[in-house]
């Protein structure tokens, strides 16, 4: 039998292409391989995105982009969390096993409330209740999620094992984080630093349009050149070489790396061809968002048909957890 793995999106921003090179391109793989759940966590953005004239925008961007890089939906199960009561009811009885010091400790928690120091509240407190419950409830195995994400792995791993102590059954598997950095590209910013990320403001999305995304890479940040021959390439032009490397043929990087050798390189002309090659991969990308996002009747299907598969696996555990937690009916 294919494992079990699952992942939560958060419904909040826009997909980038340092998304795109990183995660996104092995949850299009890990589906053929697994037994795969995509969902939507819109219950979790309540925590800190409690507004309604935006949620259902962010999901239908969320689920257009991820379909539009190749989520297959009769292969995966892509679904939306509100969709699946289930979940809520999982929650509620994890919540009983759940200790307020245990939760209170969490890194997350305690960095989120010095963020939001006025909306303290208890979804909050609770969030990697609700996040294991996500997992266990298809009793998933593994876990792919960044290194922020860890110390929520763990507690649901801890979540998973009380449950199965409490109640003297061995019930649910202990979920693993599944750590494919092996082959995560990193993608740097545009700004000569670190890597590409929203709040970092220097991202090139998925659903830019041509114009947008000339802009940005033509004023990314470069230096005054090479100082002398044979250097290598550091800093922002380290950068430029790096999302080259990615997006443009072998033979365009060496003639690049050649011209930055030889002191004869002009910036301009490198941005314009990394342009290029960059609206190669995002244009039809782009194409897709704009076509799945403009197609309500598809995106109905898509929603119905991944709540069903995801309410189906939901309803056998929670069946069985209500037996074994005591509950019969009359
Ligand atoms: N907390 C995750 C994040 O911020 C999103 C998430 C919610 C999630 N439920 C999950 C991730 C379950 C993995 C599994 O990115």
């Amino acid at each position: 039998m294919k494992e079990t793995v699952l992942s939560g999106i958060r419904s909040t921003g826009n997909l980038h292409l340092g998304n795109y090179f990183g995660a996104i391109r092995n949850f299009v793989r890990m589906q053929y391989e697994y037994d795969c759940f995509y969902f939507v966590a819109d219950w979790h953005s309540l925590t800190t995105h409690p507004h309604p004239k935006d949620l259902h925008t962010n999901v239908k961007t969320i689920l257009s982009e991820y379909l539009a890089c190749g989520i297959d939906p009769e292969v995966a199960t892509l679904y939306v969390q509100s969709d699946v009561p289930e979940i809520a009811e999982l929650y509620l009885l994890m919540n009983m096993n759940a200790y307020v010091g245990e939760l209170q400790r969490t890194t997350t928690f305690k960095e989120t409330i010095r963020k939001q120091p006025d909306n303290i509240n208890a979804g909050l407190l609770t969030y990697p209740v609700l996040m294991a419950t996500d997992i266990i409830i298809h009793k998933a195995n593994k876990v792919p999620v960044g290194k922020d994400q860890e110390q929520n792995i763990e507690m649901a791993r801890r979540f998973a094992r009380r449950f199965n102590t409490i109640y003297g059954a061995d019930y649910f598997p202990e979920p693993q984080g599944f750590n494919f950095s092996h082959n995560l590209i990193k993608i740097p910013g545009l700004d000569g630093t670190g890597k590409m990320g929203k709040s970092e403001g220097n991202a090139i999305n998925l659903a830019d349009d041509e114009k947008t995304i000339r802009k940005k890479v033509m004023s990314a940040v470069t230096d005054s050149g090479p100082q002398k021959k044979h250097q290598r390439p550091a800093g922002p032009i380290h950068n430029l070489f790096t999302l080259m490397e990615v997006v443009s043929t072998p033979d365009t990087v060496a003639h690049y790396r050649h011209l930055y050798a030889e002191c004869e390189i002009r910036y301009g002309d490198m941005k314009k061809q990394l342009a290029e090659d960059i609206l190669k991969v995002t244009l039809p990308i782009r194409e897709r968002i704009l076509q799945i996002n403009s197609d309500s009747a598809y995106l109905r299907k898509v929603v119905r048909l991944g709540a069903e598969k995801a309410r189906a696996s939901a309803a056998k555990t929670l069946r069985e957890v209500r037996e074994i937690i005591g509950f019969k009916s009359f």
